[in-house]
């Protein structure tokens, strides 16, 4: 059986991995976007982003002749295509609610497509939007636009995203489950047989469902771990009022409980990334708009608000007035393994001990680019860590690279003006720093300070 050709409308990370995804199991891909730099970027084989792995599995699609990436020609991309996902950004508006503008633009095109197409064909919603989006936003402009009707003339399914940034191609290949919401048994048929061509024998647990359900779904699944991170950030707080006791060591205690799992309990500067934080605003506000007021979610948002401030506050507790001090900042990616900026927690840290009047130096071993463009000259950079740490008078270690995991004790010793470190994120072993040098973490009791 022919396989069927695969569109998809935004490559960015969603998008781009999951055209990489199917093109390297010889799926014929085109991805297609307004972003002409990225498109050019794409087509010389490099992503235009830092994910582990993607480029030799983008070489390789290209290579074989299997993606393509085009600027615009939404329409025409449509018309020689099968199945489309859908993968444009939806980002937060003021209030929190998302912004579907993006959204509407692309499916307005496809709309257009559909009405000069007379084989069937399938759109699959992958950016995540709230529930009732699909069914009352994309529906009607599919059905104006192509003068048809959704469910007897094309098909329309929602089916989230679940990659995490940094691992997003092994994610996307060997995904936990696959949801499927659609608007007919037909459109969720196809789309569930693709997977199974995709998956083969590796096929994960298939939920087939209505298009609100899968869009809930996929905002239940970000509120669930961001709560987690609030929860055992809390739990760190309260740590820090309680000599002696240790976060690190209540959380792994915690988590070999099988109902509560060890993942995603790691206390330290909150979640950031252009997910949890978006999606945790959008379900709130998309709740609170149907009449009902999520005080958890409300709760979990405020934690994470205060958590990278925190940094400052230990900050100043140990140098007093931070004016004229150097602060050597270690990471500015949201996470590790990425060179995303959006919702980084050091955004908040750097502005705030800015406005205190501190000299700032940071390193990052991807993301220096990106923050340059958001920071200009407010700050200084570094080659490495090392060179980071020369003659500061307090380091604070935001995002857990592997690398900055190696740095001893001696090496803050050595560089710095006075060895003084905050780890954000615990990824130093307090019996070894307490003994050689100023040491302050997230969620440690006083007395082992
Ligand atoms: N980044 C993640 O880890 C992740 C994970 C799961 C779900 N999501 C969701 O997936 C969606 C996309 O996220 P992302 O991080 O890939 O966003 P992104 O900003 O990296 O990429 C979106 C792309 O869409 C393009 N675009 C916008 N309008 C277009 C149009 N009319 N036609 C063609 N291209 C267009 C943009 O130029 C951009 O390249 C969002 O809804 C997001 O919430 C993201």
């Amino acid at each position: 059986m022919r396989k069927p050709k695969i569109s998809v409308i935004g490559a960015g990370y969603v998008g781009l991995c999951t055209a990489v995804g199917f093109a390297s199991k010889n799926y014929n891909v085109v991805a297609c976007d307004v972003d002409e730099e990225k498109i050019a970027k794409i087509n010389a084989g490099i992503p235009p982003f830092h994910e582990p792995g993607l480029q030799e599995k983008l070489s390789d699609c290209l290579k074989k002749g299997n993606l393509k990436g085009v600027v615009g020609q939404t329409e025409r991309v449509i018309l020689e295509t099968d199945l489309t996902f859908v993968a444009v950004g939806t980002p937060s508006k003021p209030d929190g609610s998302i912004d579907l503008k993006y959204m509407e633009s692309a499916v307005c095109s496809i709309g257009k497509a559909l009405k000069q197409k007379d084989t069937y064909h399938v759109t699959i919603i992958k950016s995540t939007v709230v529930p009732g989006t699909t069914q009352n936003t994309v529906k009607p402009i599919l059905e104006r636009e192509s003068k048809k009707a959704v469910g007897k003339d094309f098909g329309l399914c929602m089916n989230p995203e679940f990659l995490r940034q940094g691992s997003a191609f092994q994610d996307t290949i060997n995904a936990d489950r696959v949801v499927i919401g659609s608007i007919d048994e037909r459109s969720g048929n196809v789309l569930e047989d693709l997977y199974k061509g995709f998956y083969s024998t590796r096929l994960p647990t298939i939920i087939r469902t209505s298009l609100s359900t899968a869009e809930l779904i996929k905002y239940a699944s970000n509120s669930m771990l961001a709560t987690k991170i609030s929860f055992i950030n809390t739990i760190a707080n309260i740590c820090e009022q309680i000599p002696g006791a240790d976060v690190k060591v209540v959380a792994t205690a915690m988590g070999l409980d099988k109902r509560i799992g060890p993942l995603f309990l790691d206390a330290g500067l909150g979640y950031g990334g252009s997910c949890f934080p978006k999606d945790i605003k959008a379900l709130i506000a998309c709740s609170k708009s149907l009449g009902y007021d999520p005080e958890l979610l409300d709760s979990v948002e405020q934690v994470n608000k205060m958590q990278p401030l925190k940094a400052v506050m230990f900050c100043k507790d140990m140098l007093g007035d931070l004016e004229g001090k150097k602060i050597a900042i270690l990471g500015l990616a949201f996470k590790p393994d990425t060179d995303d900026m959006r919702e980084a927690r050091v955004i908040p840290i750097i502005h705030q001990l800015l406005k205190e009047g501190a000299n700032i130096t940071a390193y990052d071993p991807v993301a220096i680019p990106v923050a340059k463009s958001i920071f200009k000259n407010q700050i200084q950079f570094a080659d490495s860590a090392i060179n980071c740490l020369k003659n500061a008078d307090c380091c604070i270690l935001v995002t857990e690279w592997p690398e900055f995991k190696k740095l001893t004790p001696e090496d803050f010793i050595k560089n710095m003006r006075q060895p003084v470190l905050i780890d954000g994120r615990r990824v130093y072993d307090p019996e070894t720093f307490v003994r050689k040098m100023t040491f302050v973490a997230l969620g440690l009791g006083q007395s082992s300070n």
